[in-house]
């Protein structure tokens, strides 16, 4: 087999539509070479239906990443499908409607705490739990959303996503010596079931499509997927810690 990801063994997080990102990572990387193993999260069956969609079917082990024993089982499960992982995509995100869309003064602890058990410590509880499965030249790549600023409307979520932006950085500095890369990729608004959750996210759309200088295509998840394909890649061996954004340019330009 050849592409980029030749030989290469993954385990993708966060299909639940055609639309997830995740979605465009598994369908790229099946096309460059490399094996993918899915974990859906609540509607089970339709992501095995969607997982059918691929150019190769891939199996569906179900994972609710705030569900410990879920986690202590992945390995196994893993397992039943390929030997091991080179490469371990986080991409779920998940915030109660409280945290969103301007409530930010008054979402309470059990919802904002929910926001990053999910968006946050997912991230290091995915990557442990992998962590039996993965040798030097690993890596783990995740999802993020510009969390250098706060925007209008994503509230909580952004404070998760600035966690996960540092909890990137150090999984980088825990991982590193074991030989295992841990970067994200900053995405601009795309229009999945996530993006949807977000009272006012059209505020983002408007503002990319007009201000982006490379323009910007909501509905292409592609350039996203790329990005975390060549992250996954042997082309980028002494990155980590680093987030590379896909988002025609916006975060360079200012308002
Ligand atoms: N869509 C955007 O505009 C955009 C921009 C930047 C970053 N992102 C990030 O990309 C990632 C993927 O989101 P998406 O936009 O593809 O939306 P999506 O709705 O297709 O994917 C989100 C995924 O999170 C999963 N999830 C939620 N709670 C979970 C749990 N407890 N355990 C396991 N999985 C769980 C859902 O099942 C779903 O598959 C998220 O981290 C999101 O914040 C999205």
């Amino acid at each position: 087999m050849s592409g980029l990801l030749a030989g290469k063994r993954l385990l993708v997080t966060g299909v639940i539509t055609d639309a997830s990102i995740a979605f465009s990572v598994a369908k790229l990387a099946q096309e460059n070479g490399a094996q993918v193993v899915l974990t859906g999260y609540g509607r089970l069956s339709l992501v095995e239906r969607i997982a059918k969609r691929l150019p190769q079917p891939a199996p569906v082990i179900e994972l609710d990443v705030t569900n410990a024993e879920q986690l202590a089982g992945l390995p196994d499960k893993v397992r039943e499908h390929v030997d091991g992982l080179d490469g371990v995509v986080h991409s779920i995100g998940f915030a109660p409607q409280s945290c969103l869309g301007g409530g930010f003064l008054d979402a309470p602890w059990e919802d904002v705490a929910t926001a990053l058990h999910v968006s946050t410590y997912s991230y290091k509880s995915l990557a442990m739990a992998a962590l039996p499965l993965m040798s030097p030249g690993g890596a783990v790549v995740g999802l993020t959303f510009d969390a250098t600023k706060a925007w209008p409307v994503y509230d909580w979520m952004g404070v998760a996503k600035a966690g996960l932006e540092s909890a990137s950085r150090y999984l980088a500095a825990h991982l590193g010596p074991k030989g295992i890369r841990s970067n994200l990729v900053a995405a601009g608004p795309l229009r999945t079931i996530a993006a949807k959750s977000i009272p006012g996210f059209e505020q983002f759309e408007t503002a990319w499509t007009e201000r982006a200088p490379l323009g910007w295509n909501l509905t292409d998840q592609e350039p996203a997927a790329r990005a975390c394909l060549a992250l996954l890649s042997d082309w980028f061996p002494a990155t980590t810690g680093e987030i590379v954004h896909v988002d025609g340019g916006y975060h360079a330009v200012g308002a």
